[in-house]
Parts: C-alpha cells; sequence; structure tokens
C-alpha cells in the first residue's frame, strides 16, 4: 500500500443535517420541510429561548423521552438564539411557503362551499400559485395537491441548506435527534455539501478502498484548522474483508430494529437500513458495515418513518446500492410526500416503485408488496408497504409496523401470496399519538383525547397473532421495536418489563412456542440459515447475545 493511503474508521459518524437539524425524510419534501420548520423547529427553539431549565428537567424524565425537548442542560441559550436568527433569515422561503399554505388552507374553509373551485385561483397565495391544484373529496371537502416535482425545481427546494458533520463516536449515546439541532463542537467539523454530492460517496468508498489522505484531504478543502481533527478520521489499518454468503441456502442476518439482510449466493437484499456503528467497545454484539456486502443488489424501503429511512446509514451506503425498492406513492400531500422524488433529489438512482400485489422478480427470487395497514394515525399515507420475499420455495413475511386493524385484510392477501414459511411481525403497540409525528403538518388543533386514540401503534397481541395465523408460518420473529441503544437517538424508545409491547410481544412468543413453534423477540444480532428447498428445516447458527426472549 502506498505511504498515505487510509481508510475511513467504521466509528465516524457522517449526520446529514438540514439547516442546522437532524435530516429525516420529512425534512426534504419543501412542502412538508416548510411545514416542520415553522410548526416543529421554531416552536422548540421559542420554547427553549423562553424555559430552558424546564426542557433540562424534562429530558432527565425517562417518561418524556422524543418529547419537544433540548437536550442542552438548559445551556447554550445564547447559541440557540443565534440558530433562531439564522433560521428566520436563511429559511425565510419557506417560512413563507408554510405561511401560504396555511392562508391557502383557510381560503378553501371559508370559500369552497362545494361550487367549482375555479373562481379560487386567482385568490390562491401569490406565491404558491402554479404549484397546486384545487380538489374537493367526494363529500365536497376541499383540499389542495401539490405539485411536487415543480417545487423540488423551484427556490423552496434548497441543497445549500444541507450539510454533514463528522466526528469519532465512541458510544451509542445520542440525544433524541427529532427535537434537538446540532450546534457547534469543538470534535466534530460541520461541512456545507448537498447530499446528492458525490463527494460523500467518495469519501465513504474509503471505508473499504483505501485511498490516498492528502486527497481526501484536498478533495474535502480542508484547511488548517480542520487537518487534525479531519485527519483523526482515518486509519491505515483496513476492515475485515467481507466474506460474500457462498452456500446453497438463504442466509438471513438481523442488524437491530427492522434492518435485515437476506443473501443467498446470487443477491444480497436489505430491507429498511439502520446499521450500527462499531470500533468501540460494545456490550451488545451487532452486525454492522463490515457485515454488508459490497454491493447490494435490492434495497427495500417499508415506510416512511424516520426509524425506516434513515439517511444517516444509506447515504453513505448510496454507492453500493443497485436498486432501492419504495412504496408506490402518488405524493402530493403534506403527510404524504413523494419517496421518489425525495430519493431522486439526494442522490439515489434505480429508485422501483412497488406497489401493493406487484412482484418485482430476479435469479429464484420474487419480491411481492404487500398491504401495509394503520400505524399512520388514520392519515391518508400510501408511503407504506409490507415485503413478501420468497427465494425457491423459501418465503418470508416483513410486515414491518402494520397494524392489523383488519384481519380480513391479510385473508384477502394470502390468497394471492400464499403462506409464508417465516413472518417478521413489528409490535411497538403503544406508539406515539398523531401529533408526536404529524402535528406540525395539521390545520386544526385536534382535541387531546382524538389525539391520542390516533397512534403510530402496531400490532398487539390479538392482532399479530391474527396475521400471524393466517399466513402459518413455522417462525415468528418480532423486530421493529427500536430497542437496540444504537436505536435510541431515532426512536426514543426505552422500554421496560412492564412496557405494553413487551408484554404483548411475551405473550405471542409464548403462545407460539406453545404450539410448537420457533419464536423469538429480535435483539442486537442474529443469523439463520434457511433452505430454499424442504424448508422446514432451518438452522440456528449462533443465538442473539442478549436478554431476548
Ligand atoms: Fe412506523
Amino acid at each position: 500500500m502506498k505511504e498515505d493511503f487510509v481508510y475511513l474508521k467504521p466509528n465516524v459518524v457522517i449526520e446529514p443535517l438540514i439547516a442546522g437539524w437532524y435530516a429525516w425524510s420529512h425534512l426534504i419534501s419543501p412542502a412538508t420541510a416548510a411545514m416542520n420548520i415553522t410548526g416543529r423547529h421554531l416552536k422548540i427553539i421559542d420554547s427553549y429561548i423562553q424555559a430552558p431549565e424546564i426542557h433540562a428537567q424534562a429530558i432527565k424524565n425517562p417518561k418524556m423521552l422524543g418529547g419537544p425537548f433540548m437536550d442542552f442542560g438548559g445551556k447554550r441559550v445564547d447559541e440557540v438564539k443565534d440558530l433562531r436568527e439564522k433560521t428566520l433569515r436563511q429559511q425565510k422561503d419557506l417560512l413563507d411557503f408554510s405561511q401560504a399554505i396555511r392562508e391557502l388552507n383557510l381560503l378553501l374553509k371559508n370559500k369552497a362551499k362545494g361550487y367549482s373551485l375555479e373562481s379560487l385561483y386567482p385568490e390562491i397565495p401569490e406565491l404558491l400559485r402554479g404549484y397546486v391544484e384545487l380538489i374537493y373529496d367526494l363529500n365536497n371537502n376541499p383540499s389542495f395537491r401539490l405539485f411536487e416535482s415543480l417545487l423540488y425545481k423551484s427556490k423552496y427546494y434548497n441543497p445549500s441548506q444541507q450539510s454533514v458533520s463528522m466526528w469519532l463516536t465512541e458510544n451509542d449515546e445520542r440525544p433524541f435527534v427529532l427535537s434537538t439541532p446540532r450546534l457547534r463542537e469543538d470534535n466534530v467539523l460541520d461541512f456545507q455539501i448537498p447530499f446528492n454530492s458525490e463527494q460523500i460517496d467518495d469519501l465513504c468508498r474509503m471505508k473499504r478502498t483505501s485511498q490516498s489522505l492528502e486527497m481526501i484531504k484536498q478533495k474535502w478543502n480542508i484547511d488548517t484548522t480542520q487537518e487534525t481533527l479531519f485527519e483523526s478520521f482515518f486509519t491505515p489499518q483496513g476492515p475485515p474483508r467481507y466474506q460474500r454468503y457462498q452456500g446453497e441456502n438463504v442466509r438471513m442476518r438481523y442488524f437491530g430494529h427492522a434492518c435485515i439482510l437476506i443473501e443467498t449466493k446470487e443477491l444480497s437484499v436489505l430491507i429498511d437500513p439502520v446499521v450500527s456503528y462499531y470500533g468501540y467497545q460494545q456490550d451488545i454484539n451487532r452486525f454492522s458495515d463490515v457485515h454488508l456486502p459490497d454491493q447490494i443488489d435490492y434495497v427495500l424501503i417499508t415506510h416512511n418513518h424516520q426509524d425506516h429511512i434513515l439517511f444517516e446509514t444509506l447515504l453513505p451506503l448510496r454507492h453500493r446500492i443497485k436498486n432501492i425498492v419504495i412504496p408506490k406513492t402518488t405524493g402530493g400531500a403534506l403527510q404524504d410526500p413523494s419517496l421518489k422524488l425525495m430519493f431522486q433529489n439526494i442522490g439515489f438512482k434505480n429508485i422501483i416503485e412497488l406497489g401493493e400485489l406487484e412482484t418485482l422478480s430476479f435469479h429464484d427470487c420474487a419480491i411481492t408488496g404487500v398491504p401495509f395497514i394503520g400505524e399512520h394515525s388514520d392519515l391518508n399515507i400510501q408511503a407504506k408497504i409490507c415485503y413478501h420475499l420468497k427465494v425457491g420455495e423459501f418465503s418470508m413475511l416483513f410486515v414491518a409496523d402494520s397494524n392489523n386493524i383488519e384481519p380480513r385484510l391479510y385473508e384477502h392477501v394470502r390468497k394471492i401470496t400464499g403462506e409464508a414459511d417465516v413472518v417478521f411481525l413489528g409490535m411497538e403497540c403503544d406508539g406515539a399519538p398523531l401529533t408526536w409525528l404529524y402535528g406540525p403538518l395539521m390545520f386544526s388543533q385536534l382535541e387531546r383525547d382524538k389525539d391520542s386514540s390516533r397512534r403510530l401503534s402496531g400490532s398487539n397481541f390479538e392482532k399479530g397473532k391474527a396475521l400471524i395465523d393466517v399466513f402459518q408460518p413455522r417462525e415468528v420473529y418480532v423486530y421493529a421495536m427500536g430497542m437496540e441503544p444504537w436505536m435510541k437517538f431515532i426512536s426514543s424508545i426505552k422500554y421496560t418489563d412492564e412496557s405494553n409491547p413487551i408484554i404483548q410481544s411475551n405473550k405471542l412468543i409464548d403462545h407460539y412456542r406453545n404450539e410448537g413453534k420457533i419464536a423469538e423477540r429480535l435483539f442486537g444480532e442474529k443469523e439463520i440459515l434457511y433452505k430454499k428447498k424442504n424448508h422446514s428445516i432451518s438452522q440456528e447458527l449462533f443465538q442473539v447475545t442478549s436478554d431476548s426472549k
């Protein structure tokens, strides 16, 4: 190896940010982003400036985890004031845009009374004109549809607000990122760089392929003040070489939360990528980047929640992803922005939209989109799909957070897909209330009891059992529980033995074990080999490493 050739260390966090906040999918699509800046960011900022101590107290209370509180211990108020001023200045276009959306909503509320909407077009707020179509639903309730593709081409999509922060992590601890902005830290380097920049791919290739340190410093325009810290992100030591799976079976590897890698000797499929860092002391074993193939044939995305579309994992993997499969959406609604446009605009290629009961076939593998119901607070959101994955004669069903509120649905589905040998089911059955995620998009206040009745909750025991019984699997795995410590910063979940999702999933596991099936709640890491034929035989290579059932 040449003298100054180095690799990117495996514990370098490359954190994507938008206007100083952790980047997640609702901050990309311009209209949805605009509503979040006013309804989430500025609200939290104002609240912190007004009462930083209340935030500091709330953060200490585990019940408030995931609440709208900044994790700065009541300090750094001046910096938060600066962030406010910067937001008002740099985000002015989007702030005006969200105001215009609110005005449009009022216009429709006051003037759209069932007559033709044509006469209202001249009254649409100026900056929204040409970007919306006014519509009624079949009950004559007025609404609007945004031309998102045009908005991405307008000044309302501003990649210059995108940046990445880089630092070395030595543990899994991080504040809840939807509520705490990122202020300047001495050990963190910030680079104003759009997410679609190939500079990110170039850097992330260095996890596996060494490059000249001088060269990468030049490419990233590192000045003398950044030099020492930047150099500390690299090492002459290469990672262990990834061993491609060469066997005749299907290999399943659980990476934590809803992230599962399926490999055969011909192909690799990675579902809902969320991958932990490594290279520091860890109590809980986990698979990480070194266990991912050099090229991932298909990434499958189940739904548009921040713990299932994690840019922090996806951007560094982008250059290794051959195809990305997403639920088919029409877009145009604040609560359901187009995933295709979002992925295109942040630099992903070969995006495949898969509809319900549509099948993607290659080699001896078929991926079928299966309806995903509930878990979205009864809002009209189509960006959600489950996957039925068949390899040879062996089949797996990934249900993610689908909440089986209508068991007849999966009875219909089973008639088309057939049974499944293995079912992976999320059981975060408490869920947050509607406003936790969708509050900034709402035009009118929802009463507290209504809000808490419309939750982002997955299946409980009864609903999970009804789903599983339909597909008659031999093995049942509860996953996507947000339990791994490296998920906490995005899932804001910390269970105890008394937590309802734990009680419900224990009950489900006990139930199926009593029926003689293999059942387990996944935690940490897990590897299983399955035979493509004669699928009743499964062979466990090693057990999970911690306290899962
Ligand atoms: Fe979800």
